[in-house]
């Protein structure tokens, strides 16, 4: 299991002290939440500060967006080149358009999907995509309460991502967001999920690095 700790929920005015906390090769990839105010009703932060962190780490980006209009927004986050990049499938009409055009600048192209969503909408985009995050939570705020029945949509789309794996050699993770503790984590790894983004778990704690090194042991 993979973690991606979500730095939305660390302190803003200490974010470089959140960073230093989090260490290459322990943690897998940092999770930066962009919310435009729009697609979600709160606002957080954009390039200029995903950027400023990119310089501050050298643990791999996962960047989040939820923003309506990503055919603007993602060209803006090219140039920090991170690990990931995700828009909502919620968002776009052209979803597979945006993904060829991240894999072109040697990104990996992921796919989010809110919670009310059905799951099947997504499976014939399965072979353009290098992840999907499977929202356990509406997607907006940290430290809501994972939602049940993510279990069962997690694990019904990875019986297909399976399947086509199988069949081609390509690789296609999951990533689940949303109400990940130590409590559910293990039942994830279950359903199939290989990457969990956590916010609260590991940023509401004196030990940030602590609670990441917690997670992974519980799924070892
Ligand atoms: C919510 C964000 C999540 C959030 C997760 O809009 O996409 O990444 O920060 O935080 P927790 O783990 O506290 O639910
Ligand atoms: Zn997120």
């Amino acid at each position: 299991m993979k973690i991606a700790p979500s730095l939305l929920a660390a302190p803003l005015t200490k974010l470089s002290d959140a960073l230093k906390t989090m260490v290459p090769g322990e943690t897998d990839f940092l999770h930066l939440d962009v919310m435009d105010g729009h697609f979600v009703p709160q606002l957080s932060y954009g390039e200029a500060i995903c950027e400023a962190i990119s310089r501050e780490t050298r643990v791999p980006l996962d960047v989040h967006l939820m923003v309506q209009k990503p055919e603007i927004e993602v060209p803006k986050y090219f140039n920090m080149k991170p690990h990931y990049i995700s828009f909502h499938y919620e968002t776009t009409s052209f979803p597979i358009r945006l993904a060829q055009s991240i894999r072109g600048q040697g990104i990996k192209a992921a796919l989010a999907i809110n919670p009310v969503t059905p799951i099947e909408a997504i499976i014939d985009l399965i072979p353009y995509f290098d992840m999907f995050l499977i929202m356990s939570i509406e997607p907006g705020f940290y430290g809501q309460s994972f939602l049940e029945n993510s279990y069962d949509r997690i694990a019904r789309f990875s019986k297909l991502r399976n399947e086509y794996c199988t069949r081609t050699g390509n690789e296609v993770l999951i990533e689940v967001d949303g109400g990940v503790t130590d409590k559910n984590i293990r039942s994830l790894k279950e359903v199939g999920v290989d990457i969990c983004v956590a916010g609260s778990f590991v940023f509401k704690s004196d030990d940030p690095g602590q609670r990441v090194r917690q997670l992974k042991a519980l799924c070892q």
